[in-house]
C-alpha cells in the first residue's frame, strides 16, 4: 500500500497552491526516501493563534512556535498505519524565514521534514546520540529535498542548530599539582583520569609543561595505555616535546604558549609570523597521526591563521570571559567568543573552547552551538577534593548537556 499525505489548511491562511503541493510531494519523497511504506501523515498548516492553542493544552507554555509533532507511535509496539499529526504555524514559519534570510518554502519544508522525523520517534532533546542522528537525517533529506534557490543557506542554517551537547576533556593537571607540593606519590593523576572517565569525561588532558611542574612523562604513558577515552597532550613547540608526542600518540596535541614565570597558560597563541613554523609542526605530528590544536585568543585574525598552519581544531581561549569582573565585560568577551567560533567552524576547523571555566560561568559558552568541546581542569579538580571526581566530572557534564537542551 502507498503512503498518505493529508494537507490541512486552516482558514485564515493563505498559502499559494504551488507551496502546498512541494510539500505534499516533499512528504512523499521523504518517506519513501526513509524507506516507510503504508503509512499516513497529517500536515496542518495552521496561524499562532491556533498553535498557541495547542501548546497551551498540550505542553503548557502559551506561545506559538513553528512546529509541532504529535506522534502515535511512542516507540513501543508496532507503528501503527497512522503515524500522526505535523502541526506547522504558517505565521511563525513566515516571521522565522525573513529573520534568519532563509527561502520561505525551504524554511516550510525543513519544518514538515523536522515535524516528520519526531513522528518517525527521532528526537533531538534527549540523550547524546539521538540528536546527531537527527539532525544527520534531517540533513540527508533537505539535501534531496529542499529547492535550488536558497538551499545552501538553509542547509548551513540546519548545521548551526547544532543538537549535539559539547564534549567535555577533563585536564588532570591539578591532582600532580597536589602530588608535587610534597613530591609524594599520590595524589596520583592516573587514578582520577581514570575516574574521570567513570563521570563520563569524553577525554583526559595533561599539560606536560616545560619545567614539569606538575604532570611528567610517566604519568603521560600510564594514562595513554589505560584511558578508553582520548588523550589530549597539551605541550609548547619544542622539539624534545615534539620527540615525545610522537613516541607516545596521543589523540591530539593542543599547542599552548609557555612562559617559565606564569601560573598558568596566560593567553592563545600569537601565530602572526609563526605561520610558516607551526604549519611545519602541524604537518609532522599529523603525519604521526595526531591532531593538532592550537590555543587561539577569540580573534578573527587568529582563526583565519589557524587554517593557513592546517591545524585541524582551535582551542578558544576563554579566560578573559571568566575573568570578566562584570556582566558588561562578561557579556562582551562571550561575543568574542561566539563570533570567533562561527568564523572558525565556517573556516572548516573543529572548535574546542577552555581556560578558567566553572560551574557558574559554563553555561552561557557551553550554549554556543559551533563549539564542540570544553577542556576544563582547575574547578573540576577542585571540586573532586569535595565531593569525589566522579562526581565532579558528572556535574560538569550535566551543565554541558543542559545548555542546548
Ligand atoms: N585549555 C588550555 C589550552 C589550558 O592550557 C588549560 C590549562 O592547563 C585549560 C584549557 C584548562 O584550564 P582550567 O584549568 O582553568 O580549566
Amino acid at each position: 500500500m502507498k503512503n498518505k499525505i493529508f494537507i490541512k489548511l486552516w482558514e485564515n491562511i493563505s498559502l499559494e497552491e504551488e507551496i502546498i503541493s512541494f510539500l505534499k510531494i516533499s512528504l512523499y519523497k521523504a518517506l519513501s526516501l526513509l524507506k516507510v511504506i503504508s503509512k499516513e501523515v497529517c500536515l496542518t498548516l495552521t496561524s499562532d493563534e491556533y498553535i498557541s492553542k495547542l501548546n497551551r493544552i498540550y505542553l503548557g507554555r502559551s506561545y506559538p512556535t513553528n512546529v509541532l509533532a504529535f506522534p502515535l507511535n511512542k516507540g513501543k509496539g508496532p507503528m501503527t498505519s497512522h503515524l500522526g499529526d505535523i502541526i506547522i504555524s504558517v505565521d511563525t514559519a513566515k516571521k522565522e524565514a525573513n529573520l534568519y534570510n532563509l527561502d520561505f518554502e525551504n524554511y516550510l519544508l525543513s519544518l514538515c521534514i523536522h515535524g516528520l522525523l519526531h513522528l518517525l520517534n527521532y528526537e533531538h532533546e534527549k540523550g547524546v546520540y539521538a540528536p546527531w542522528l537527527m539532525q544527520k537525517n534531517e540533513l540527508n533529506l533537505l539535501k534531496k529535498l529542499a529547492k535550488k534557490k536558497g538551499k545552501k543557506e538553509l542547509l548551513n542554517f540546519v548545521k548551526r542548530r547544532e543538537y549535539m551537547p559539547a564534549k567535555l576533556a577533563v585536564n588532570v593537571d591539578h591532582v600532580a599539582t597536589v602530588r608535587e607540593a610534597r613530591k609524594s606519590y599520590y595524589p596520583d593523576p592516573v587514578h582520577a583520569a581514570v575516574l574521570a572517565e567513570l563521570g563520563g569525561a569524553d577525554g583526559i588532558v595533561l599539560h606536560l609543561r616545560l619545567d614539569r611542574r606538575h604532570i611528567k612523562e610517566r604519568d603521560v604513558r600510564i594514562i595513554k595505555e589505560i584511558i578508553k577515552t582520548k588523550l589530549i597532550l597539551e605541550m609548547a613547540i619544542d622539539e624534545n616535546l615534539i620527540k615525545f608526542a610522537k613516541e607516545i600518540k596521543p589523540y591530539q596535541v593542543t599547542l599552548v604558549p609557555e612562559r617559565p614565570e606564569e601560573i598558568t597558560t596566560e593567553g592563545g597563541m600569537n601565530l602572526e609570523e609563526k605561520v610558516e613554523e607551526v604549519k611545519k609542526v602541524v604537518k609532522e605530528l599529523n603525519q604521526s597521526g595526531i591532531k593538532v590544536s592550537l590555543f587561539l585568543n577569540p580573534e578573527e585574525k587568529a582563526m583565519k591563521l589557524a587554517k593557513k598552519t592546517g591545524a585541524q581544531i582551535v582551542e578558544i581561549h576563554t579566560g578573559i570571559y571568566a575573568e570578566a569582573l562584570n556582566e558588561e565585560e562578561k557579556e562582551k568577551e562571550l561575543s568574542k567568543i561566539e563570533i570567533a567560533a562561527r568564523i572558525a567552524k565556517d573556516l572548516g576547523l573543529i572548535v574546542h573552547a577552555g581556560h578558567g571555566l566553572n560551574y557558574e560561568n559554563i553555561g552561557p559558552v557551553a550554549a554556543i552551538p559551533e563549539i564542540e568541546e570544553f577542556s576544563i581542569g582547575h574547578s573540576i579538580v577542585s571540586r573532586a577534593i569535595m565531593v569525589g571526581m566522579e562526581k565532579a566530572v558528572k556535574e560538569m557534564k550535566e551543565l554541558i548537556l543542559r545548555a542546548r537542551s
